[in-house]
């Protein structure tokens, strides 16, 4: 076998396994450049609960060969060299950032430019790689998805998680007339409502669908964005309004539901949609891309729109990083920086 170019990655010891059996890999084969495809220097990548499934061999669906072994699939970085066939413009030097299928825990990435963004000036590395996943996963639930149109109200579950905090800022800058959010704790309320929630649900203290019902006074909420599932699916359809949507993006809680009465989707006539952002293929991810630059780009570029950080690591501390994830202790995203 030709030996190639060598870079260094984050590799999981014998293929699978916890936390700790994450290293940096200094002999992992390096991406190229090929037609229509952008090498980059990577600088800092975002870590997403997927990755921890993807460590453990047990990622739910089938991966796209693009997405290759390494783990991570959002980065941010240097261009190093553009591939033939390119024309968009993208030169060597040039900031920018994007969602991966996968590669992103590694010193270079190649990927499609039509997948590309250019890093605003007011953006560093760091803030750039934490940004695709939670924010594609909410334009593409809101918009592309559940076509939230002007004036429409918005119940948005999970609202202080990744998704959660995107999901209620784009839905602000979308045109909602009215967000509910629920959180588990006061201080995750009083984040979903900075960020731009009208109304948030401490779900320990009080029924999401109690809320809704006084806020609403009967009609219900147009589109629901549910990262929750089983124990909060009957309460969705009882709150949801007449030919509401309810997008389903993660079950945190189970993914069974028990004893649920079809009668309550024709009644008011629902749409049940669900929707998954990695198994997507290379033209709809650059639509969404395009999406996401008309929509958000400009807002996070300005401060309008913000992700949290909760704690950004070396990479060489992968596995702390992971620990933290897997322990539930983060209150936003982890960002690792690669060379730092
Ligand atoms: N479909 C897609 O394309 C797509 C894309 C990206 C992510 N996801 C999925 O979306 C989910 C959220 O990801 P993330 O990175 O945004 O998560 P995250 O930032 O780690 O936040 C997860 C939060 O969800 C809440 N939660 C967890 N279990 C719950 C339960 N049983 N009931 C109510 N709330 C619960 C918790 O907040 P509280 O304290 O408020 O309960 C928790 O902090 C993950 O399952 C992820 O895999 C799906």
């Amino acid at each position: 076998m030709s030996k190639g170019p060598t870079m260094k990655a984050v590799s999981v010891r014998d293929g699978r396994g916890p936390a700790s059996s994450l290293y940096i890999n200094s002999s992992v084969p390096a991406p190229v450049a090929s037609a229509g495809r952008v090498l980059v220097a990577i600088k800092a990548f975002g870590l997403n609960r997927m990755d921890i499934m993807q460590r453990e061999d047990r990622y739910p669906y089938p991966l796209l060969p693009e997405s290759g072994k390494i783990m991570g699939v959002e980065f941010s970085g240097v261009v190093e060299e553009v591939g033939e066939k390119c024309n968009l413009g993208f030169k060597v030097g040039d900031k920018v950032f994007g969602l991966a299928y996968g590669g992103a825990y590694a010193e270079k990435i190649s990927v499609p430019e039509r997948t590309l963004i250019p890093l605003p000036p007011t953006l560093d590395f760091k803030t750039a790689a934490a940004i695709p996943e939670t924010f594609f996963t909410a334009i593409q639930a809101l918009h592309l998805v559940g076509g939230l149109a002007q004036g429409e109200s918005v119940l948005i579950h999970a609202g202080a998680s990744g998704v959660g905090q995107s999901a209620i800022q784009v839905a602000r800058h979308g045109g909602a007339s009215k967000i509910i959010a629920t959180a588990g704790t006061d201080e995750k309320c009083a984040l979903c409502k900075e960020l731009g929630a009208d109304v948030a649900v401490n779900y320990r203290k009080e029924d999401f669908a109690d809320v809704v019902q006084r806020e609403f006074g009967g009609k219900g909420v147009d589109l629901i964005i549910d990262l929750v599932g089983q124990s909060y699916w009957h309460r969705n359809a009882a709150c949801a309004a007449m030919e509401a949507r309810i997008v389903l993006v993660a079950a945190l809680s189970g993914s069974v539901i028990d004893k649920f009465d079809l009668r309550a989707l024709l009644n008011k006539r629902l749409s049940v949609l669900a929707t998954t952002l990695r198994t997507r293929n290379a033209e709809y991810q650059a639509a969404l891309r395009d999406k996401f630059v008309e929509t958000a780009l400009e807002h996070l570029s300005t401060g309008r729109m913000r992700v949290t950080l909760d704690r950004v690591y070396d990479w060489s501390q992968i596995a702390d990083a992971h620990t933290r994830m897997e322990a539930n202790e983060n209150a936003g995203k982890l960002v690792c920086l690669v060379n730092s």
